[in-house]
């Protein structure tokens, strides 16, 4: 995790006061544009996933993404495992029947929402996201899978996460993160 961490830190761009004064963007395509180092990446989530949430297909089989970045890491974990994934998508994207959860962010509010026919309850879900900050995204789509047919979230996983912003006092499952952001 030491090696990974120092590895992504010198390798990844952060933009100050992007998309607003006070927040520092962490840009994620500034790993996907060098594969060797987004395979290093996606190794080392899949260690994490294996040691702090369990194996694929038991302790979790399916994967949920959240717009937009989650949407990059989701479907390359659900193809390597053999697991489905879906998307949970900012309001007003996705067709047919959805399920809404309203939710705050690091920068505004928005409201988000997932299909309706996706999940039953069956399923026990591991949701992927690049950075948790203040919580508020992945708040919400807990809440939104817990309102699913009996869903079950098992945990979430991120490459980035900001512990000053205490965005896992808000959550009801545990966050795993690969590398922190102090
Ligand atoms: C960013 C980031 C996380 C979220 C984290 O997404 O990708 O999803 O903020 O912030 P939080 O923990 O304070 O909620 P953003 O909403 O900017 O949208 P995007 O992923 O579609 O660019
Ligand atoms: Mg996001």
């Amino acid at each position: 995790k030491q090696q990974i961490s120092k590895e992504v830190m010198a390798q990844t761009k952060f933009f100050k006061d992007f998309p607003k004064k006070g927040i520092n963007f962490m840009d994620l395509f500034s790993i996907t544009t060098k594969p060797a180092l987004f395979r290093k990446v996606i190794d080392a989530l899949k260690t994490l996933i294996e040691v702090e949430v369990g194996r694929p297909g038991e302790a979790f089989n399916y994967l949920v993404g959240l717009e937009a970045r989650g949407f990059v890491l989701g479907p390359i974990l659900a193809m390597e495992y053999g697991l489905p994934f879906t998307a949970i998508r900012k309001k007003g994207k996705l067709p047919g029947d959805t399920i809404v959860e309203e939710y705050k962010l690091e920068y505004g509010s928005d409201a988000c929402e997932i299909q309706k026919e996706v999940l039953d309850q069956s399923s026990r879900v591991l949701i992927l996201d690049d950075l948790l900050a203040t919580g508020g995204t992945l708040c919400a789509a807990m809440n939104l899978i817990q309102k699913c047919d009996g869903a079950q979230v098992v945990a979430s996983v991120v490459v980035f996460d900001i512990p000053a912003l205490k965005g896992r006092d808000k959550l009801t499952k545990a966050c795993h993160a690969l590398i922190s952001l102090d």
